[in-house]
């Protein structure tokens, strides 16, 4: 089967409460510019190719798309790309985006949002997708001090038919617990992946005990974080890589969904190339000895 046959199903699904999405889905994080995301000076992409590929990750079946607001460029909004390139939507399709600090006009960030700023962000965000609801938001999360009333707000919104669903970004267990007392969480999206903070293994445990999905963000990117991919592949995963006639970037997302039937990935690309390949990596099966060899990489440990 060629690349370009393979679809998000291949990944198997996921129930964000009653919306079910494929595990494979997509970060539109990097539509907006060519090179490093979320600078004030980023080269804007070509507007034409941004569109293209949204619109060949939906033939492809991805129906999980992460966004933001703040996902800009100079001249380009990665909302206002959803909606130009998906509207009107497909009935499966669930667009989670998030809220917290956001970015000025220039480009420049911005302190935590107050909980009257929070409800203006998620009015902008139904604004750029032309939507009267939002699926899925995430309050996304600076430090570790109490969310109770950011997320208190969002609970809110939530009653008042706004926000289908909620769940949280950049967060400690401790605020997964705060939150659920507050309101039901569907995901928890933090950084993840091989060798990419092994000290949340315990919570992408728990969170799958509880039912809440997790969602790793830099799972390809790593340590490359707003600048993306780069370096080179440690040798272990390029011998994974090799055994199975794939790259070192899918074997890294097909890695992170076999962490856990409650793992979605959200890889981000402005390439059409790059976005079949990583659609083709949710069919990828990994064995016990693979896994044991990259799970020793992940967490540091030389083998026995
Ligand atoms: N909650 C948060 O705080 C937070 C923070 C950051 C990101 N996010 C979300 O998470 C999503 C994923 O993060 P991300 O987009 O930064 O990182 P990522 O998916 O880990 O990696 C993206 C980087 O990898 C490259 N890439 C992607 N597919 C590739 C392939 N098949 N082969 C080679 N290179 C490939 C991309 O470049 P090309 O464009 O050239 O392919 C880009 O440099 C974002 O899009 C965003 O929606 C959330």
């Amino acid at each position: 089967m060629t690349l370009q046959m393979i679809t998000a199903a291949a990944s198997g699904t996921w129930k964000l409460d009653d919306l079910e999405v494929n595990r494979i889905g997509f970060g539109a994080m990097r539509l907006t510019q060519d090179g490093a995301a979320l600078r004030a000076d980023a080269v804007p992409s070509d507007r034409g190719r941004a569109i293209s590929v949204l619109r060949r990750a939906v033939e492809l079946g991805v129906n999980h798309i992460d966004t933001a607001a703040f996902y800009f460029s100079p001249l380009r909004s990665a909302n206002e790309l959803i909606n130009q390139a998906l509207a009107p939507y497909p009935d499966d399709l669930v667009i989670t985006t998030k809220v917290g600090p956001g970015r000025g006009p220039s480009g420049e960030w911005l302190p935590h949002a107050t909980p009257e700023q929070l409800r203006g962000q998620v009015e902008e965000n139904l604004r750029q997708l032309g939507r009267d609801h939002l699926d899925v938001v995430n309050l996304r999360v600076l430090g570790t001090d109490s969310i109770a009333e950011r997320f208190g707000a969002l609970a809110q919104l939530r009653e008042a038919g706004l926000i289908r669903h909620l769940g949280i970004s950049n967060v400690t267990p401790e605020h997964l617990a705060e939150a659920q007392a507050i309101a039901p969480v569907v995901c928890v999206q933090n950084q993840y992946g091989i060798g990419v903070r092994p000290e949340y293994d315990e919570f992408l445990r728990a969170c799958g005990e509880q039912g809440v999905a997790f969602v790793p963000f830099y799972a390809i990117a790593g340590t490359g974080r707003e600048a993306g991919a780069g370096g080179t592949a440690s040798d272990e995963v390029l011998a994974v890589a090799r055994a199975h006639g794939a790259s070192a970037v899918q074997v890294r997302l097909a890695w992170t969904l076999h962490r856990g039937p409650h793992v979605l990935a959200i890889p981000g690309t402005g390439n059409p190339d790059h976005l079949v390949a990583n659609v083709a990596a949710g069919a990828l099966r990994l064995s016990e000895d693979e896994l044991a060899v990259l799970d020793h990489l992940h967490r540091g440990e030389a083998r026995a």
